[in-house]
């Protein structure tokens, strides 16, 4: 049976992994160290989980970059990393029920009242403009209001105090919805906060398109295999994993609101726009030896591939159902994940490039651009895809705007009033039914001949 928490993550990627697997050692600062260090080994073409064993002024280690690598995640998921999307997407819709469980590690130590007191947590400040240290791994977790179905998702935690944190609910999903409906009932929304989560229940956190019966809980199962095991709050009825860190117990207040923000997004960009919640903790309870989980942030891998991942599978599911001869979908993490999708196909008919923009910018209204290129060009390769998008269209007749649309609230260039904004489809196939210029290749026989003499000549390839 595969360990369902954090740390059974961290021993597969320590025995099976073990080049992917860094700890550090040395004593590092709470301002910038950790997130900063995620972005260095980015440069350097890596992207290893990364375990802090000291950080100053702290007892508690800190781990970060469990998400950012595709091989990680395909190992955790029991596939190649190239069979993610397909894997995600068929294995999100085989939902199993959870499995609760009368205890669990978590409830080893618990603080309330006066002892409570977030700020010995060694939360990271991530960027030199974010207005506080950040929980960015904090899974929070509610019920709907009306229904009683809960959700589970990450969203940016802001250190406001020793019981109090700011929220955004910005990406307008099943959360904003739940508060909004208890805000409605002139009700708080009770929630709890967990911290130390398997990278699975970050990917099942990250589902967006599943029937309103449905708890994430059991998409994070089907995701498994088995029933997700689960405990039950101290001070509520919500449900959260067993094998977590920490969990902080709580609520979001009603008709509250207090500034929260800046801090640096996926977009790349400071984010100043909120929607400025407020959580206010009641107890925090914690395994004896807890390890702080933080989620690299900014445009790290770490916050954007599962979100690529997810938006991958969803985009595909929409387009095979109408279009059989799309080969596949690439959402990039360069492009801030969800901003952009390429789409592969084997062109039969004219128009179906536009079928295919028309339904991927349907799909998710995070999408603000949609490229659609032939099946010779590797999506996954960014230099092929703007090579056929620079030889293969005619702006005129190419380009596609559709003006006015529902883009993200953190898009920079969406209104700052009603978050609308411009989306492009870009068709790159080369026309059907005529001679096109001919493409130039270099078989495969005579690649391999080359690179046999290039390595018999003492180059590593
Ligand atoms: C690392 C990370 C941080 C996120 N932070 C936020 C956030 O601060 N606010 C927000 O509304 N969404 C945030 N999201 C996106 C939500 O978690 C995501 O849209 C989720 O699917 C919402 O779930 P729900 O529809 O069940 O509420 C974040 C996602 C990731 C991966």
């Amino acid at each position: 049976m595969t360990d369902q928490s954090m740390r059974g993550f961290l021993d597969m990627v320590e025995r099976d992994f073990p080049d992917e697997f860094v700890r550090i050692r040395e004593p590092v600062r709470q301002e910038f160290d950790m997130t900063s260090m995620v972005f260095e080994f980015e440069k350097a073409g890596r992207t290893p989980v990364i375990q802090f064993e000291n950080v100053e002024g702290f007892d508690m280690k800190v781990v970060t970059n469990l998400a950012g690598n595709r091989t990680l995640l395909g190992a955790a998921l029991g596939v190649a990393p190239d069979a993610l999307p397909a894997a995600y997407r068929e294995r999100c819709q085989n939902y199993i029920p959870v499995e609760t469980l009368d205890t669990a590690p978590w409830q080893e130590v618990t603080f309330e009242g006066d002892e409570l007191d977030l700020t010995k947590l060694p939360i990271p400040l991530h960027f030199a403009v974010d207005a506080a240290p950040y929980i960015t791994a904090g899974q929070l977790s509610a019920r709907d209001p009306e229904t009683g179905i809960d959700t589970t998702g990450f969203h940016r935690l802001m250190l406001k105090g020793k019981n109090k944190l700011g929220l955004s609910l910005h990406s307008r999903r099943r959360m904003y919805e739940f508060h909004r409906r208890a805000e409605a009932r002139g009700e708080p929304l009770q929630a709890a906060i967990t911290l130390g989560i398997h990278p699975i229940h970050y990917m099942g956190s990250m589902a967006y398109h599943y029937p309103p019966g449905v708890r994430k809980l059991e998409i994070i199962g089907g995701l498994f295999g088995a029933p997700y095991r689960v405990a039950r709050c101290f001070d509520s009825d919500l449900e959260v994993p067993e094998g977590a860190e920490i969990v902080i117990e709580g609520e979001i207040l009603a008709n509250t609101h207090e500034p929260e923000g800046p801090f640096g997004e996926f977009t790349g960009y400071a984010s100043y726009r909120s929607t400025e919640n407020v959580f206010v903790a009641k107890r925090i309870s914690m395994r004896r030896d807890a390890i702080l989980h933080s989620v690299a942030s900014g445009t790290a891998a770490d916050h954007i591939l599962i979100s690529s991942i997810s938006r991958e599978a969803e985009i595909l599911n929409t387009l095979q159902r109408n279009l059989p001869n799309v080969t596949g979908v690439h959402v990039p993490v360069i492009t801030a994940g969800g901003l952009m999708a390429i789409v592969g196909m084997k062109k039969t008919a004219e128009g179906q490039a536009r079928q295919a923009i028309m339904a991927a910018l349907g799909t998710e209204f995070y999408c603000k651009c949609v490229v659609v290129v032939d099946d010779d060009v590797d999506i996954f390769n960014l230099s092929d895809v703007m090579w056929a998008v620079i030889t293969r269209t005619r702006a005129d007749k190419d380009f596609v705007f559709i003006p006015g649309a529902m883009g993200a609230i953190l898009d920079p260039t969406s209104d700052p009033e009603d978050h609308t904004l411009t989306k492009l489809g870009v068709d790159a196939t080369k026309p059907s039914g005529r001679d096109f210029a001919e493409r130039l290749t270099i078989a495969g026989g005579q690649r391999d001949r080359v690179r046999g003499i290039m390595e018999r000549a003492g180059f590593k390839l």
